[in-house]
């Protein structure tokens, strides 16, 4: 096996730990909310926000036990952004992760209010950052700030929003970036970001680590289109040709896969060449792009 692949299980291993202590236990009232909060984040998942955030911290050579808290808090949102995202309402998908989606477990009113709690107890766990893993209460709150815009109506939400307005659309470019930017850059960016402000990385880090996160977000999720056209339901854990179903904005949809895989491939380039000033302290980084060229899942 690759060292690559250990760190990563390592790593979300941590995070998986701490999520399965953070998160309220399921024997606490309300039993089955807590339950369904679980269901979505425990248990799956590719961990990659949390592997961004502390592949940023390492980058910038900061101590990465720091950003255990700013990690599980983004994997906390980013569960809550997949229960919402295949609500019926949503993109209607009942399969996430090799499991039913929440809502076909719990219903929609439940899974629509753990959504909510994640997101809340998300900047609960963010707000200790300085109390459990010493991270300067100046820092955290830069920190916290940088999350809460990243997943409004700035942020995630506004591409959310644009993703689900624009269904059936005549196919637009600028749309599309905005969408993609927004709906998934936006976390990344703030994993990254924080990552390296956690690491108290010097702003002209910060500011090439955030050249990585533009790219890296729009790689990653035009890898995301191309995997919904063209991926195994069984590595995936999801169903595909959702976005073909609702006439989502896609890059396969605009440009068609060939070129989607080239566009995607000169993404992951910029991030390298984002890192060129780097050490090798950015390998985890260097590695995290080049997975997007041949990931699967
Ligand atoms: C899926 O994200 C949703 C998008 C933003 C495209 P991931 O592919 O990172 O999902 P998990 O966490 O591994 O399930
Ligand atoms: C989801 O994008 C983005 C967020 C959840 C914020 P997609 O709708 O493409 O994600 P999948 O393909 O369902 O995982
Ligand atoms: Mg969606
Ligand atoms: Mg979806
Ligand atoms: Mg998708």
């Amino acid at each position: 096996m690759k060292a690559f692949e250990t760190v990563w299980r390592a790593k979300a291993g941590k995070i998986e730990e701490i999520l399965t202590k953070s998160l309220p236990q399921a024997v606490q009232k309300p039993y089955l909310l807590h339950e369904s909060m679980r269901y979505s984040t425990l248990g799956g998942g590719k961990r990659l926000r949390a592997l961004l955030v502390m592949g940023a911290c390492k980058a910038v050579a900061g101590d990465v036990g720091r950003t255990y808290g700013l990690a599980a808090a983004l994997e906390m949102i980013h569960a809550y952004s997949l229960v919402h995202d295949d609500l019926p309402c949503m993109d209607d998908d009942d399969l996430r992760r090799g499991k039913p989606a929440n809502h076909k477990v719990y219903g929609e009113a439940v899974a629509v209010l753990a959504g909510d709690a994640l997101l809340t107890e998300a900047f609960a766990e963010l707000a200790k950052m300085p109390e459990k893993y010493g991270v300067p209460p100046p820092i955290a709150l830069r920190v916290i700030a940088e999350v809460a815009s990243s997943c409004g109506s700035r942020g995630m939400v506004g591409g959310q929003v644009v993703d689900i307005l624009s269904q059936g659309e005549r196919p637009d470019l600028a749309v599309l970036e905005y969408i993609h930017a927004h709906k998934t850059g936006a976390l990344i960016s703030a994993a990254l970001r924080g990552g390296a402000i956690v690491g108290e990385g010097k702003e002209e880090q910060i500011k090439a680590i955030t050249a990585y996160a533009r790219n890296f977000g729009l790689a990653f999720q035009i890898t995301d289109d191309i995997l919904d056209e063209m991926g195994d339901p069984d590595l995936l854990g999801k169903k595909v040709g959702s976005d073909r179903r609702l006439e989502k904005q896609t890059y396969p949809r605009l440009f068609g896969l060939e070129r989607s895989k080239k566009m995607a491939k000169t993404y992951v380039n910029q991030c390298l060449q984002a890192l060129e000033g780097f050490s090798e302290d950015a390998w985890l980084l260097r590695e995290l792009a080049l997975f997007l060229l041949r990931r699967d899942y």
